[in-house]
Protein backbone atom coordinates (compact mmCIF):
# COMPACT_ATOMS: atom_id res chain seq x y z
CA UNK A 1 0.00 0.00 0.00
CA UNK A 2 1.35 3.65 -0.86
CA UNK A 3 2.69 5.52 2.43
CA UNK A 4 0.07 8.38 0.55
CA UNK A 5 -2.86 6.24 1.06
CA UNK A 6 -5.58 7.78 3.66
CA UNK A 7 -4.68 5.25 6.40
CA UNK A 8 -1.44 5.95 6.49
CA UNK A 9 -0.89 9.63 5.64
CA UNK A 10 1.07 10.33 8.70
CA UNK A 11 4.34 7.74 7.21
CA UNK A 12 5.08 10.72 4.74
CA UNK A 13 2.99 13.78 6.14
CA UNK A 14 4.62 17.50 6.29
CA UNK A 15 3.21 18.54 9.53
CA UNK A 16 2.88 22.00 10.40
CA UNK A 17 3.07 23.46 13.79
CA UNK A 18 0.78 25.82 14.66
CA UNK A 19 1.50 27.38 18.25
CA UNK A 20 -1.86 29.07 18.67
CA UNK A 21 -0.86 32.06 21.14
CA UNK A 22 1.60 32.96 18.34
CA UNK A 23 -0.31 32.10 15.25
CA UNK A 24 -2.77 35.20 14.32
CA UNK A 25 -4.88 37.05 16.48
CA UNK A 26 -8.68 37.26 15.19
CA UNK A 27 -9.80 39.89 18.10
CA UNK A 28 -7.36 42.39 18.82
CA UNK A 29 -6.44 40.82 22.41
CA UNK A 30 -2.71 40.57 21.08
CA UNK A 31 -2.85 36.83 21.56
CA UNK A 32 -3.40 34.43 18.73
CA UNK A 33 -6.48 32.62 19.00
CA UNK A 34 -8.49 29.72 16.92
CA UNK A 35 -10.42 32.62 14.53
CA UNK A 36 -6.45 33.78 13.48
CA UNK A 37 -5.72 30.44 12.72
CA UNK A 38 -9.38 29.72 10.45
CA UNK A 39 -8.55 33.38 8.83
CA UNK A 40 -4.86 31.98 7.73
CA UNK A 41 -6.02 28.50 6.38
CA UNK A 42 -6.00 29.18 3.02
CA UNK A 43 -2.37 30.25 3.79
CA UNK A 44 -1.23 26.90 5.14
CA UNK A 45 -3.01 24.80 1.84
CA UNK A 46 -1.04 27.32 -0.56
CA UNK A 47 2.15 26.53 1.69
CA UNK A 48 1.41 22.66 0.77
CA UNK A 49 1.13 21.31 4.41
CA UNK A 50 -0.67 17.71 4.55
CA UNK A 51 -1.60 18.61 8.57
CA UNK A 52 -1.26 20.96 11.41
CA UNK A 53 -0.46 20.36 14.79
CA UNK A 54 -2.15 22.41 16.96
CA UNK A 55 -0.59 22.96 20.68
CA UNK A 56 -2.47 23.17 23.58
CA UNK A 57 -5.89 25.08 23.00
CA UNK A 58 -8.00 23.96 25.99
CA UNK A 59 -8.84 26.32 29.42
CA UNK A 60 -5.67 26.96 30.93
CA UNK A 61 -4.70 29.26 33.36
CA UNK A 62 -1.59 29.86 31.00
CA UNK A 63 0.69 28.77 33.85
CA UNK A 64 2.77 27.30 30.90
CA UNK A 65 1.30 28.68 27.98
CA UNK A 66 -1.76 26.18 28.06
CA UNK A 67 0.45 23.15 28.42
CA UNK A 68 -1.28 23.46 32.17
CA UNK A 69 -4.91 22.35 31.33
CA UNK A 70 -7.61 23.16 33.62
CA UNK A 71 -10.18 21.24 31.19
CA UNK A 72 -9.69 19.04 28.36
CA UNK A 73 -12.90 19.32 26.64
CA UNK A 74 -13.19 22.87 26.32
CA UNK A 75 -11.19 25.46 24.65
CA UNK A 76 -9.69 28.44 26.46
CA UNK A 77 -11.91 31.72 26.30
CA UNK A 78 -8.52 33.38 25.04
CA UNK A 79 -8.51 31.42 22.15
CA UNK A 80 -12.40 30.41 21.35
CA UNK A 81 -15.02 28.23 21.79
CA UNK A 82 -15.47 24.30 21.30
CA UNK A 83 -18.18 25.37 17.89
CA UNK A 84 -14.71 27.21 16.73
CA UNK A 85 -12.44 24.55 17.22
CA UNK A 86 -14.63 22.29 15.47
CA UNK A 87 -15.37 24.23 12.81
CA UNK A 88 -11.46 24.65 12.03
CA UNK A 89 -11.08 21.44 12.10
CA UNK A 90 -13.76 20.89 9.76
CA UNK A 91 -12.75 23.57 7.38
CA UNK A 92 -8.76 22.38 7.63
CA UNK A 93 -10.45 19.33 6.30
CA UNK A 94 -11.95 20.71 3.39
CA UNK A 95 -9.12 22.04 2.22
CA UNK A 96 -7.24 18.60 2.86
CA UNK A 97 -5.24 19.10 5.81
CA UNK A 98 -5.48 16.88 8.83
CA UNK A 99 -5.42 18.00 12.14
CA UNK A 100 -3.42 16.50 14.95
CA UNK A 101 -4.59 18.22 18.60
CA UNK A 102 -1.90 18.13 21.39
CA UNK A 103 -2.73 16.07 24.53
CA UNK A 104 -1.35 16.52 27.91
CA UNK A 105 -1.62 13.38 30.15
CA UNK A 106 1.48 13.87 32.38
CA UNK A 107 0.04 16.59 34.21
CA UNK A 108 -2.85 19.12 34.49
CA UNK A 109 -3.37 22.46 35.99
CA UNK A 110 -3.90 23.38 39.42
CA UNK A 111 -6.96 24.52 38.19
CA UNK A 112 -8.52 21.67 37.04
CA UNK A 113 -11.56 20.19 39.05
CA UNK A 114 -9.63 17.28 40.29
CA UNK A 115 -6.77 19.32 42.24
CA UNK A 116 -9.37 22.00 43.19
CA UNK A 117 -11.52 18.90 45.13
CA UNK A 118 -8.46 16.94 45.80
CA UNK A 119 -7.33 20.40 48.05
CA UNK A 120 -10.67 20.77 49.49
CA UNK A 121 -10.80 17.55 50.58
CA UNK A 122 -8.08 17.29 52.76
CA UNK A 123 -5.48 14.89 53.31
CA UNK A 124 -6.55 11.22 52.99
CA UNK A 125 -9.33 12.09 50.41
CA UNK A 126 -9.88 9.67 47.62
CA UNK A 127 -9.60 12.20 45.08
CA UNK A 128 -5.88 12.97 46.45
CA UNK A 129 -5.11 10.44 45.28
CA UNK A 130 -5.45 11.01 41.54
CA UNK A 131 -1.94 13.02 42.26
CA UNK A 132 0.85 12.29 44.03
CA UNK A 133 -0.03 14.22 47.44
CA UNK A 134 2.59 12.96 50.08
CA UNK A 135 3.32 14.37 53.84
CA UNK A 136 6.56 16.66 53.87
CA UNK A 137 9.50 15.55 55.85
CA UNK A 138 11.15 17.23 58.78
CA UNK A 139 9.78 17.48 61.88
CA UNK A 140 6.78 19.68 61.07
CA UNK A 141 6.96 18.22 57.26
CA UNK A 142 8.44 21.87 56.03
CA UNK A 143 10.50 19.79 53.81
CA UNK A 144 9.89 18.29 50.53
CA UNK A 145 9.21 14.51 50.60
CA UNK A 146 11.78 13.65 48.28
CA UNK A 147 15.12 15.50 46.18
CA UNK A 148 13.41 15.46 42.98
CA UNK A 149 13.53 18.88 40.59
CA UNK A 150 11.28 20.11 38.56
CA UNK A 151 12.31 19.86 35.14
CA UNK A 152 12.26 23.94 35.03
CA UNK A 153 14.00 24.45 37.68
CA UNK A 154 13.70 23.99 41.75
CA UNK A 155 11.80 21.55 43.81
CA UNK A 156 9.37 19.45 42.09
CA UNK A 157 7.43 19.59 45.20
CA UNK A 158 5.00 22.53 46.58
CA UNK A 159 3.52 22.67 50.02
CA UNK A 160 0.05 22.81 49.79
CA UNK A 161 -2.53 24.28 52.90
CA UNK A 162 -5.32 22.42 54.57
CA UNK A 163 -8.96 23.52 54.67
CA UNK A 164 -8.22 24.80 58.09
CA UNK A 165 -5.59 26.91 56.64
CA UNK A 166 -2.93 25.02 57.89
CA UNK A 167 0.28 23.98 55.97
CA UNK A 168 -0.66 20.45 54.90
CA UNK A 169 1.03 17.68 52.22
CA UNK A 170 2.92 18.94 49.12
CA UNK A 171 2.49 17.58 45.72
CA UNK A 172 4.92 16.31 42.84
CA UNK A 173 4.98 18.76 39.63
CA UNK A 174 7.97 17.59 37.31
CA UNK A 175 7.37 20.70 35.73
CA UNK A 176 5.59 24.19 37.13
CA UNK A 177 3.87 24.59 40.12
CA UNK A 178 0.78 25.04 38.42
CA UNK A 179 0.96 21.29 36.30
CA UNK A 180 0.19 18.91 39.29
CA UNK A 181 1.26 15.38 38.37
CA UNK A 182 -1.21 13.01 37.91
CA UNK A 183 -1.10 9.53 38.94
CA UNK A 184 -1.09 7.15 36.21
CA UNK A 185 -1.72 3.86 38.48
CA UNK A 186 -5.21 5.25 39.34
CA UNK A 187 -7.76 3.80 36.72
CA UNK A 188 -9.64 6.68 36.98
CA UNK A 189 -6.89 8.83 35.35
CA UNK A 190 -6.77 5.92 32.84
CA UNK A 191 -10.26 6.48 32.00
CA UNK A 192 -10.97 9.92 31.64
CA UNK A 193 -7.94 10.22 29.12
CA UNK A 194 -9.08 7.54 26.98
CA UNK A 195 -12.75 9.30 27.18
CA UNK A 196 -10.78 12.58 26.44
CA UNK A 197 -9.09 10.81 22.94
CA UNK A 198 -12.44 9.55 21.87
CA UNK A 199 -13.81 13.20 22.33
CA UNK A 200 -11.25 14.55 20.01
CA UNK A 201 -11.41 11.86 17.84
CA UNK A 202 -15.17 11.93 17.46
CA UNK A 203 -14.88 15.79 16.97
CA UNK A 204 -12.57 15.21 13.51
CA UNK A 205 -9.41 15.17 15.38
CA UNK A 206 -6.79 13.24 12.78
CA UNK A 207 -4.23 12.23 15.38
CA UNK A 208 -2.86 13.29 18.91
CA UNK A 209 0.77 14.67 19.89
CA UNK A 210 1.20 13.21 23.34
CA UNK A 211 3.43 15.90 25.49
CA UNK A 212 5.71 14.29 27.83
CA UNK A 213 4.90 10.98 27.07
CA UNK A 214 7.40 8.83 28.48
CA UNK A 215 7.27 10.73 32.30
CA UNK A 216 3.66 8.86 32.97
CA UNK A 217 4.11 6.48 35.32
CA UNK A 218 6.44 7.01 38.58
CA UNK A 219 7.86 4.39 41.18
CA UNK A 220 5.15 5.26 43.99
CA UNK A 221 8.33 4.66 46.28
CA UNK A 222 9.05 7.91 45.55
CA UNK A 223 12.56 7.80 46.62
CA UNK A 224 15.34 10.48 46.48
CA UNK A 225 18.08 9.82 43.52
CA UNK A 226 20.66 10.90 41.70
CA UNK A 227 20.09 12.75 38.30
CA UNK A 228 23.62 12.11 37.72
CA UNK A 229 23.67 8.55 37.84
CA UNK A 230 19.45 7.40 37.96
CA UNK A 231 18.62 3.74 38.91
CA UNK A 232 17.01 1.37 36.37
CA UNK A 233 14.10 1.57 36.20
CA UNK A 234 14.09 5.42 36.69
CA UNK A 235 12.01 6.69 39.04
CA UNK A 236 9.52 8.77 36.86
CA UNK A 237 10.85 8.29 32.98
CA UNK A 238 10.06 5.21 30.99
CA UNK A 239 8.78 2.94 32.82
CA UNK A 240 7.43 -0.28 31.57
CA UNK A 241 3.89 0.21 32.81
CA UNK A 242 3.69 3.33 30.15
CA UNK A 243 3.52 1.01 27.48
CA UNK A 244 0.42 -0.08 28.95
CA UNK A 245 -1.46 3.02 28.27
CA UNK A 246 -0.28 3.29 24.84
CA UNK A 247 -1.57 0.22 23.90
CA UNK A 248 -4.93 0.77 24.99
CA UNK A 249 -4.51 4.12 23.31
CA UNK A 250 -3.86 2.65 19.89
CA UNK A 251 -6.77 0.24 20.49
CA UNK A 252 -8.87 3.63 20.26
CA UNK A 253 -7.13 5.05 17.42
CA UNK A 254 -7.60 1.89 15.45
CA UNK A 255 -11.43 2.15 16.32
CA UNK A 256 -12.10 4.84 13.95
CA UNK A 257 -13.01 4.06 10.38
CA UNK A 258 -9.89 5.94 9.57
CA UNK A 259 -7.27 5.62 12.01
CA UNK A 260 -6.20 8.13 14.05
CA UNK A 261 -2.25 8.76 14.57
CA UNK A 262 -0.13 8.48 17.76
CA UNK A 263 2.62 10.87 18.01
CA UNK A 264 4.87 10.89 20.89
CA UNK A 265 6.94 13.52 22.22
CA UNK A 266 9.75 10.73 23.52
CA UNK A 267 12.27 12.62 25.54
CA UNK A 268 15.44 9.67 25.67
CA UNK A 269 18.18 10.87 24.32
CA UNK A 270 20.65 8.51 26.16
CA UNK A 271 18.48 5.47 25.34
CA UNK A 272 17.44 5.07 21.60
CA UNK A 273 16.40 1.78 22.46
CA UNK A 274 14.21 2.91 24.85
CA UNK A 275 13.06 5.25 22.58
CA UNK A 276 11.67 2.79 20.27
CA UNK A 277 9.73 0.79 22.06
CA UNK A 278 7.39 3.47 21.96
CA UNK A 279 6.66 2.52 18.33
CA UNK A 280 5.96 -1.00 18.23
CA UNK A 281 3.44 -1.65 16.10
CA UNK A 282 0.69 -1.78 19.10
CA UNK A 283 2.05 1.49 20.58
CA UNK A 284 2.61 4.82 19.13
CA UNK A 285 2.59 5.83 15.04
CA UNK A 286 5.69 7.64 15.10
CA UNK A 287 7.85 10.11 17.89
CA UNK A 288 9.99 13.24 17.41
CA UNK A 289 13.37 12.96 16.51
CA UNK A 290 15.32 15.15 18.42
CA UNK A 291 18.39 13.51 17.71
CA UNK A 292 18.22 15.75 14.15
CA UNK A 293 16.92 18.46 15.81
CA UNK A 294 20.25 18.81 17.88
CA UNK A 295 22.68 17.90 15.19
CA UNK A 296 25.55 20.58 14.88
CA UNK A 297 26.15 21.69 11.46
CA UNK A 298 28.58 18.97 10.02
CA UNK A 299 28.44 16.06 8.05
CA UNK A 300 29.23 13.06 10.19
CA UNK A 301 26.55 14.42 12.84
CA UNK A 302 23.79 14.59 10.23
CA UNK A 303 24.92 11.58 8.54
CA UNK A 304 25.40 9.83 11.98
CA UNK A 305 21.23 10.90 13.12
CA UNK A 306 20.49 9.84 9.54
CA UNK A 307 21.74 6.39 10.16
CA UNK A 308 20.60 5.85 13.49
CA UNK A 309 17.22 7.25 13.01
CA UNK A 310 16.52 4.78 9.83
CA UNK A 311 18.47 1.78 11.43
CA UNK A 312 16.07 2.86 14.75
CA UNK A 313 13.02 2.83 13.10
CA UNK A 314 13.90 -0.18 10.73
CA UNK A 315 12.83 -3.38 13.11
CA UNK A 316 9.38 -1.84 14.31
CA UNK A 317 7.98 -0.92 11.00
CA UNK A 318 7.60 2.96 11.95
CA UNK A 319 8.56 5.92 10.04
CA UNK A 320 11.01 8.07 11.03
CA UNK A 321 10.15 11.76 11.70
CA UNK A 322 12.47 14.91 11.18
CA UNK A 323 12.41 18.13 13.29
CA UNK A 324 14.53 21.16 12.73
CA UNK A 325 12.51 23.72 15.38
CA UNK A 326 9.49 23.85 17.77
CA UNK A 327 8.15 25.97 20.51
CA UNK A 328 10.87 24.77 23.20
CA UNK A 329 13.77 24.94 21.05
CA UNK A 330 16.09 28.12 19.79
CA UNK A 331 15.31 28.69 16.47
CA UNK A 332 17.57 27.16 14.21
CA UNK A 333 18.57 30.37 11.64
CA UNK A 334 19.89 31.78 15.05
CA UNK A 335 21.32 28.36 15.99
CA UNK A 336 23.06 27.87 12.60
CA UNK A 337 24.96 31.17 12.17
CA UNK A 338 26.53 30.33 15.85
CA UNK A 339 30.06 29.04 16.65
CA UNK A 340 28.63 26.08 18.41
CA UNK A 341 25.69 24.79 16.48
CA UNK A 342 24.61 22.48 18.68
CA UNK A 343 21.32 22.37 20.89
CA UNK A 344 19.82 19.73 23.17
CA UNK A 345 16.97 20.37 25.90
CA UNK A 346 19.35 19.83 28.78
CA UNK A 347 22.00 22.28 26.16
CA UNK A 348 20.76 25.51 25.54
CA UNK A 349 23.38 27.84 24.38
CA UNK A 350 21.57 31.24 25.16
CA UNK A 351 22.70 34.49 23.80
CA UNK A 352 25.93 33.70 21.50
CA UNK A 353 26.41 35.94 18.95
CA UNK A 354 24.78 34.78 15.55
CA UNK A 355 25.81 35.20 12.21
CA UNK A 356 22.12 35.23 10.95
CA UNK A 357 23.44 35.33 7.10
CA UNK A 358 25.10 32.55 7.75
CA UNK A 359 22.13 30.54 9.76
CA UNK A 360 19.92 31.52 6.81
CA UNK A 361 22.01 30.11 4.47
CA UNK A 362 22.34 27.23 6.46
CA UNK A 363 18.08 27.30 6.92
CA UNK A 364 17.49 27.38 3.33
CA UNK A 365 19.77 24.01 2.71
CA UNK A 366 18.55 22.47 5.65
CA UNK A 367 14.91 22.29 5.00
CA UNK A 368 15.81 20.77 1.62
CA UNK A 369 17.48 17.96 3.57
CA UNK A 370 14.39 17.85 6.30
CA UNK A 371 12.01 17.39 3.26
CA UNK A 372 13.73 14.88 1.47
CA UNK A 373 14.45 12.38 3.91
CA UNK A 374 12.70 8.78 4.25
CA UNK A 375 9.56 9.58 6.70
CA UNK A 376 7.11 12.68 8.13
CA UNK A 377 8.83 15.83 8.44
CA UNK A 378 7.82 19.15 10.94
CA UNK A 379 7.88 22.70 10.18
CA UNK A 380 7.24 25.03 13.11
CA UNK A 381 5.54 27.66 12.10
CA UNK A 382 7.84 31.07 11.40
CA UNK A 383 10.29 28.68 10.18
CA UNK A 384 9.23 29.62 6.29
CA UNK A 385 9.76 33.06 6.93
CA UNK A 386 13.17 32.44 8.17
CA UNK A 387 12.36 33.88 11.91
CA UNK A 388 15.11 34.13 13.95
CA UNK A 389 15.41 33.92 17.89
CA UNK A 390 13.99 36.75 19.67
CA UNK A 391 17.18 37.13 22.32
CA UNK A 392 16.40 40.39 23.43
CA UNK A 393 12.74 40.47 25.24
CA UNK A 394 12.91 42.40 27.90
CA UNK A 395 13.06 40.26 31.36
CA UNK A 396 9.67 41.90 32.81
CA UNK A 397 7.77 40.66 29.37
CA UNK A 398 9.27 37.60 29.94
CA UNK A 399 6.70 34.75 30.42
CA UNK A 400 8.11 30.87 29.92
CA UNK A 401 8.09 29.58 33.45
CA UNK A 402 11.48 28.08 32.89
CA UNK A 403 13.10 31.97 33.07
CA UNK A 404 11.04 32.62 36.10
CA UNK A 405 12.13 29.09 37.84
CA UNK A 406 15.81 29.26 37.44
CA UNK A 407 15.59 33.12 38.83
CA UNK A 408 16.28 34.21 35.19
CA UNK A 409 19.18 32.00 34.87
CA UNK A 410 17.80 30.33 31.50
CA UNK A 411 16.09 32.50 29.30
CA UNK A 412 13.82 30.20 28.61
CA UNK A 413 11.71 29.39 25.44
CA UNK A 414 9.67 32.94 25.00
CA UNK A 415 12.32 34.11 22.10
CA UNK A 416 11.40 30.79 19.83
CA UNK A 417 7.12 32.05 20.65
CA UNK A 418 7.10 35.68 19.10
CA UNK A 419 4.05 36.19 17.25
CA UNK A 420 4.09 35.51 13.70
CA UNK A 421 4.83 38.73 11.40
CA UNK A 422 2.45 39.11 8.34
CA UNK A 423 2.46 42.10 6.75
CA UNK A 424 2.91 46.11 7.31
CA UNK A 425 5.90 47.58 8.08
CA UNK A 426 5.52 47.96 11.79
CA UNK A 427 4.63 45.37 14.85
CA UNK A 428 2.06 43.77 15.02
CA UNK A 429 2.85 43.19 11.48
CA UNK A 430 -0.88 42.14 10.85
CA UNK A 431 -0.58 39.65 13.40
CA UNK A 432 -3.23 41.36 15.23
CA UNK A 433 -6.41 43.03 13.17
CA UNK A 434 -5.96 46.98 12.25
CA UNK A 435 -7.76 48.79 15.75
CA UNK A 436 -6.16 45.99 18.19
CA UNK A 437 -6.81 46.85 21.92
CA UNK A 438 -3.39 45.16 23.14
CA UNK A 439 0.09 44.75 21.73
CA UNK A 440 1.27 41.17 20.71
CA UNK A 441 1.84 39.10 23.70
CA UNK A 442 5.43 39.43 23.06
CA UNK A 443 7.23 42.63 21.84
CA UNK A 444 8.23 41.93 17.70
CA UNK A 445 11.35 43.09 16.55
CA UNK A 446 11.28 46.04 14.40
CA UNK A 447 13.20 44.27 11.87
CA UNK A 448 10.61 41.61 10.98
CA UNK A 449 9.42 43.96 8.86
CA UNK A 450 11.56 42.20 6.16
CA UNK A 451 10.27 38.49 7.31
CA UNK A 452 6.50 39.23 6.92
CA UNK A 453 4.37 36.94 4.88
CA UNK A 454 3.32 39.52 2.22
CA UNK A 455 6.86 40.96 1.86
CA UNK A 456 7.84 37.40 1.09
CA UNK A 457 4.93 35.88 -1.08
CA UNK A 458 5.63 35.56 -4.77
CA UNK A 459 9.40 37.34 -3.93
CA UNK A 460 11.64 34.36 -5.90
CA UNK A 461 14.67 33.63 -3.27
CA UNK A 462 12.45 34.02 -0.39
CA UNK A 463 12.51 31.54 2.43
CA UNK A 464 8.97 31.53 2.04
CA UNK A 465 9.11 30.45 -1.69
CA UNK A 466 11.57 27.82 -1.28
CA UNK A 467 9.15 26.17 1.54
CA UNK A 468 6.56 26.26 -0.82
CA UNK A 469 8.56 24.98 -3.88
CA UNK A 470 9.97 22.20 -1.93
CA UNK A 471 6.49 21.69 -0.04
CA UNK A 472 4.67 21.15 -3.65
CA UNK A 473 7.52 19.14 -5.17
CA UNK A 474 7.56 17.22 -2.43
CA UNK A 475 3.71 16.01 -2.92
CA UNK A 476 4.38 15.20 -6.13
CA UNK A 477 7.94 13.21 -6.26
CA UNK A 478 6.75 9.39 -5.46
CA UNK A 479 9.96 8.77 -3.79
CA UNK A 480 9.47 11.42 -1.50
CA UNK A 481 8.10 10.50 2.07
CA UNK A 482 8.15 7.14 3.45
CA UNK A 483 10.69 4.97 1.38
CA UNK A 484 13.89 3.66 1.48
CA UNK A 485 17.12 6.26 1.50
CA UNK A 486 20.17 5.14 -0.83
CA UNK A 487 23.87 7.19 -0.24
CA UNK A 488 25.62 8.47 -3.47
CA UNK A 489 29.22 8.39 -2.77
CA UNK A 490 30.37 12.51 -2.49
CA UNK A 491 33.21 14.77 -1.44
CA UNK A 492 34.35 15.43 2.23
CA UNK A 493 31.50 17.02 3.95
CA UNK A 494 29.20 16.90 1.38
CA UNK A 495 25.63 15.02 2.44
CA UNK A 496 24.69 13.59 -0.76
CA UNK A 497 21.42 10.56 -1.17
CA UNK A 498 18.89 8.59 -3.36
CA UNK A 499 15.47 8.30 -3.11
CA UNK A 500 14.01 6.02 -5.72
CA UNK A 501 15.67 6.23 -9.11
CA UNK A 502 15.82 9.07 -10.22
CA UNK A 503 15.77 11.33 -7.28
CA UNK A 504 18.89 12.97 -5.47
CA UNK A 505 19.84 15.30 -2.78
CA UNK A 506 22.89 16.84 -2.13
CA UNK A 507 24.00 19.43 0.70
CA UNK A 508 26.95 21.18 0.76
CA UNK A 509 28.30 21.32 4.72
CA UNK A 510 32.20 21.81 3.13
CA UNK A 511 33.56 25.51 3.07
CA UNK A 512 34.02 25.42 -0.75
CA UNK A 513 31.95 25.21 -3.48
CA UNK A 514 31.63 21.41 -4.82
CA UNK A 515 30.34 19.74 -8.31
CA UNK A 516 27.04 18.26 -8.31
CA UNK A 517 26.54 14.82 -9.46
CA UNK A 518 25.36 13.40 -12.84
CA UNK A 519 21.92 14.80 -13.44
CA UNK A 520 19.27 15.87 -15.65
CA UNK A 521 17.93 18.74 -14.35
CA UNK A 522 17.74 20.69 -10.67
CA UNK A 523 14.33 20.44 -9.20
CA UNK A 524 15.21 23.11 -6.80
CA UNK A 525 17.74 24.71 -5.02
CA UNK A 526 18.87 26.88 -1.91
CA UNK A 527 21.26 29.10 -3.85
CA UNK A 528 22.18 30.03 -7.60
CA UNK A 529 23.82 26.98 -9.32
CA UNK A 530 26.49 28.30 -11.33
CA UNK A 531 28.39 25.93 -13.88
CA UNK A 532 26.68 22.81 -12.11
CA UNK A 533 28.70 24.06 -9.10
CA UNK A 534 26.91 24.05 -5.64
CA UNK A 535 27.83 27.14 -3.14
CA UNK A 536 29.03 26.39 0.61
CA UNK A 537 25.78 25.70 2.77
CA UNK A 538 23.76 25.10 -0.41
CA UNK A 539 21.82 22.17 -1.30
CA UNK A 540 19.94 20.88 -4.52
CA UNK A 541 17.13 18.62 -5.62
CA UNK A 542 18.31 16.64 -8.78
CA UNK A 543 16.65 14.66 -11.31
CA UNK A 544 19.25 11.95 -12.19
CA UNK A 545 16.99 9.65 -14.56
C1 LIG B 1 6.59 19.51 26.64
C2 LIG B 1 6.15 20.73 25.86
C3 LIG B 1 6.61 21.95 26.60
C4 LIG B 1 5.94 21.96 27.96
C5 LIG B 1 6.24 20.67 28.71
C6 LIG B 1 5.34 20.51 29.90
O1 LIG B 1 7.96 19.37 26.67
O2 LIG B 1 6.63 20.67 24.55
O3 LIG B 1 6.32 23.13 25.91
O4 LIG B 1 6.41 23.05 28.71
O5 LIG B 1 6.04 19.54 27.92
O6 LIG B 1 4.02 20.23 29.51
Amino acid sequence: MSSRAPDRWWRSAAIYQIYPRSFADGNGDGVGDLAGIRAHLGFLADLGVDAVWVNPWYASPMADAGYDVADYRAIDPLFGTLPEAELLIRDAHDLGIRIIVDIVPNHCSDAHVWFKEALQAGPGAAVRELFWFRPGRGERGELPPNNWRSIFGGPAWTRTKNPDGLPGEWYLHLFAPGQPDLNWENPKVREDFEDVLRFWFDRGADGVRIDSAALLVKDPALADFDPADPPHPHPFADRDEVHEVYRSWRRIADSYPEPRALIGEVWLPEAPESFVRYLRSDELHTAFNFDFLGCPWTTPAFRKAIDDGIALHAPVGAPATWVLSNHDVIRHVTRYGRADTRFSLGYRQLGAPSDLALGTRRARAAVLLLLALPGSAYIYQGEELGLFEVEDIPRELRQDPMFHQTGGENLGRDGCRVPMPWSGEAPPFGFSPAGATAPPWLPQPAAWTAYTVARQQGEPGSMLELYRSALRLRRREPDLGDGPLRWLTAAADVLSFARGDAFACVVNLSRTEVALPPHRKIILASAPVTNGMLATDAAAWLRTA
